[in-house]
């Protein structure tokens, strides 16, 4: 079926321009944009880090998921009608017309390249090691270059187009995979009613001699989203008005997010786009949130360790076990043909968060570094500079391997 996306994507789009290539012709609709949107945005970090995070705190985090709803719609009316108007590739191609002057673009695209290493590949990548490795226990890096290879292979031949048809496809995976897991998760403990309480007396069996006690027994204030701002782990005023912030940066200016929408027919599929993405977002929620919360329920021992060296039989960290509250559930509570599927889904976050992050890298490289570098390049040597930028960018990750 991949390949199937594949072929349509690169037939209706002419790759060998610019526009072609990094816009996938500017001619997506709607539906694939939101898609992608969402594809891009949720990787595996999302289902270690956000089922995890619910497991030792509760539901809060999911509140982090839902503040994208707001800023989605400024992306939509408010950033992207400014970077169309301005006839933009790229982030830094922008600040460049807005401020003048060649350093800001530089540094902008640089720095960018830095943070897409350092935070979003090595992050996903650690996150979807700690799965391969629960379930397969296969050889961590292997599994990576051969994961690594894959996502390069279809990002190099086929173009934002390619990528964004095969997060499409991934999306529907995911989320259909994500939901039967929720449906078999809340089946096993017995409802919402039953989750509820039960959560609330989710505490492992050994908790050390010195141990304070908040430290393993479930926050009271766990089944709220708002949170007292002393008291609270995640405070409101932070849920609120931090993160709206530091959210507006990464669905309003993240190149990874600006492409997609810029590689539309026109602003109206921006629109309808992001609005898909917006009601996407509802979602983790439920497929991962709760899923986490469950998990604490029904391997309580191992999820909600403290003692360290019970820790590092479970998980190999002493730090504690929460990372592996979504890949428990998967490897224990699925059937064995359903494991499969979930495991899929696994790759496919992974994996079309890889392909994006990718993709946009090649792009900030092209046009905004390489350009620089050779000021007189022409379009079809832009077209292998983005091409082999997909590949010589592998230094770059290996080194976000070494995180791992
Ligand atoms: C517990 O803490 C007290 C005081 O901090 C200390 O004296 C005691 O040795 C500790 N016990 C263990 C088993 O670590
Ligand atoms: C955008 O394109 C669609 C057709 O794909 C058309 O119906 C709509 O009116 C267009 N919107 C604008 C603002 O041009």
């Amino acid at each position: 079926v991949t390949t199937m996306f594949l072929i349509t994507a690169m037939v209706s789009t002419n790759r060998a321009t610019v526009g072609g290539f990094f816009l996938a012709g500017r001619s997506m609709v709607w539906w694939p944009i939101g898609a992608s949107l969402f594809a891009s945005n949720i990787g595996s970090g999302h289902f270690v880090g956000i089922a995890g995070t619910a497991a030792a705190g509760g539901l809060a985090i999911g509140g982090f998921e839902w503040n994208a709803l707001v800023v989605v719609v400024i992306l939509a009316w408010l950033f992207v009608p400014i970077y169309i108007k301005a006839g933009v590739v790229t982030m830094p191609e922008y600040l460049k017309k807005r401020f003048g002057g060649q350093r800001i673009r530089i540094y902008l695209s640089v720095l960018s390249l830095f943070l897409y290493v350092f935070t979003k590949i090595s992050a996903d990548m650690f996150s979807g090691a700690i799965f391969i490795n629960q379930a397969l226990g296969l050889n961590i890096y292997l599994a990576v270059i051969l994961l690594l290879s894959i996502t390069a292979l279809y990002t190099v031949t086929g173009g934002l187009a390619a990528v964004i048809y095969t997060d499409t496809l991934q999306t529907i995976i995911m989320v259909v995979g994500s939901f039967i897991l929720m449906g078999y998760a809340f089946n096993e403990v017995g409802g919402y009613e039953n989750f509820q309480s039960r959560y609330m007396e989710a505490i492992p069996t050994l908790t050390g001699v010195n141990i304070s006690a908040s430290c393993y027994t479930p926050r009271p204030d766990s089944f709220h989203i708002f949170r007292n701002a002393v008291t609270g782990d995640l405070p409101w005023p932070g849920l609120v008005f931090g993160l709206t912030v530091q959210a507006t940066w990464y669905w309003c200016t993240d190149q990874v997010i600006v492409q997609r929408c810029l590689s539309a027919k026109n602003l109206s599929h921006v629109k309808a786009g992001c609005i898909l993405c917006g009601y996407l977002k509802l979602l983790p929620m439920f497929l991962m949130v709760f899923p986490g919360m469950i998990s604490r329920i029904l391997y309580t021992d191992e999820v909600a360790c403290v003692e360290p060296e019970e820790c590092l039989k479970y998980c190999g960290a002493t730090v504690g076990c929460t990372n592996i509250a979504y890949p428990k559930l998967v490897l224990d509570l699925m059937p064995n043909g359903l494991r499969g599927l979930m495991l899929s889904v696994m790759m496919a976050s992974l994996m079309s968060s890889l392909t994006s992050i990718f993709n946009s890298a090649s792009t900030l490289f092209t046009m905004d570094i390489y350009t620089k570098i050779r000021s007189s390049a022409s379009e079809k040597e832009l077209m292998i500079a983005g091409r082999c930028s997909n590949t010589q960018l592998s230094p770059l990750k290996f080194f976000g391997l070494h995180l791992l």
